[in-house]
């Protein structure tokens, strides 16, 4: 793990070598619409085994694989459900991730040992392109250390992984800025583990749907949880975050006291005008998430000890913004009336 990391533009060039590199078991970050993504070989032990070294990864945290046309998908998995044809149809490529039983194909290390896996057909045309270059299919994690917030810039990769892979591939800011919808199959029911883009409105128009208990609760010590990734520590600053269960002036008036007696202290606002201690997290859900992950990695740069970050709604991409802020404060909530 002691590479001379490139940082290059998306192009045909830079496909070429990125396809290069992962055609020979190495890694190459690589941007997709939702965040980038630490790709390798899916179908390569070794290669996936690196990925895990590389982002400090826990061994039982399965991987996404990536895929760029319904023609990858067949050899990967044992069943396809009449749903997911569906759901495929109508969400592929973009930001939804279905779990299926695994084929003998896909090695255990990229499942973390279950005999599901993971797919997803991103809607990147940079991601789509390096998979259909590769011919092969990627598994690709969010490409952080992790416990980090997710990279939505190439800048925020070669912060965690310079020196640790040897090429990042820039395709720009990502548009939907939080990680993908993770869904599995009960019935005819789908089931939500991790809420992103496609959310769980849309996904209603099709079949029945159910969100995990896990993405708004805390799960207990030792709880087994459908999603290995639910468990984890996630999205964290080093700043101590908490979100505020208050909106609009009640924000406003909390954060201005805390900030007389408290040094270091940000406050994320939802549309809020930037002063003193205020920043604006976005007015809507679609750039609350564009920019919640960039503003995490911020508050750090800026040498924030506290974080109060203004209650998301809940519903439509609203539920990706909250599930995430939740992990990223631990679950630290602070209603109003409370002293701290
Ligand atoms: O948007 C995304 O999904 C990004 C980009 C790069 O595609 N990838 C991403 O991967 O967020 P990662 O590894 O950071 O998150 C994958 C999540 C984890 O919570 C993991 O536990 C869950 O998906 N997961 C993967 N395979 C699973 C499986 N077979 N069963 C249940 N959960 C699974
Ligand atoms: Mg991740």
């Amino acid at each position: 793990m002691n590479f001379d990391t490139r940082l290059i533009p998306y192009g045909r060039e830079s496909v070429r070598d990125a396809a290069e590199l992962l055609e020979h078991g190495e890694l190459v970050a690589i941007p997709t619409e939702t965040v980038y993504g630490l790709a390798a070989d899916a179908l390569n032990e070794n290669a996936v085994k690196k990925i895990f070294l590389a982002k400090g990864r826990p061994q039982d945290n399965p991987l996404i694989v990536h895929i760029s046309s319904m023609k990858m998908l067949s050899p990967l998995v044992r069943e396809i459900p009449d749903t997911a044809k569906v759901l495929a149809e109508r969400f592929w490529g973009g930001p939804l991730t279905m779990i299926f039983p695994k084929s003998d194909k896909i090695p255990s290390v990229t499942s973390g040992g279950l005999d599901t896996v993971a797919v997803r057909m991103p809607a990147s045309e940079a991601a789509r392109e390096i998979i259909r270059k590769c011919g092969f299919p990627l598994a690709a994690p969010s490409a952080n250390l992790s416990g980090k917030p997710s990279p939505t810039t190439a800048r925020h990769v070669f912060e965690d992984m310079n020196g640790r892979i040897p090429l990042i591939i820039d395709g720009g800011e990502c548009a939907v800025g939080v990680e993908s919808t993770v869904i599995c199959f009960k019935g005819d029911k789908i089931h939500i583990l991790r809420p992103g883009g496609i959310t769980a409105e849309m996904l209603s128009q099709f079949c029945e749907v159910e969100v995990d208990k896990a993405v708004t609760a805390q799960p207990e010590k030792d709880e087994r949880v459908l999603s290995p990734g639910m468990k984890y520590k996630h999205y964290s600053p080093k700043a101590d975050v908490y979100v505020v269960n208050a909106h609009g002036k009640a924000f406003e008036e909390y954060c201005t006291k805390r900030s007389r007696y408290e040094n270091k202290l940000i406050a994320l606002g939802a549309g809020v005008s930037e002063h003193g201690v205020f920043l604006d997290y976005g007015s809507t859900p679609e750039i609350q998430a564009q920019r919640l992950f960039a503003l995490l990695r911020r508050v750090d740069d800026l040498g924030a000890k506290t974080v109060l970050v203004e209650m998301p709604e809940q519903s439509g991409m609203g539920l990706a913004v909250y599930n995430r802020l939740l992990r990223a404060a631990g679950f630290k909530i602070i209603k109003m009336g409370d002293s701290k």
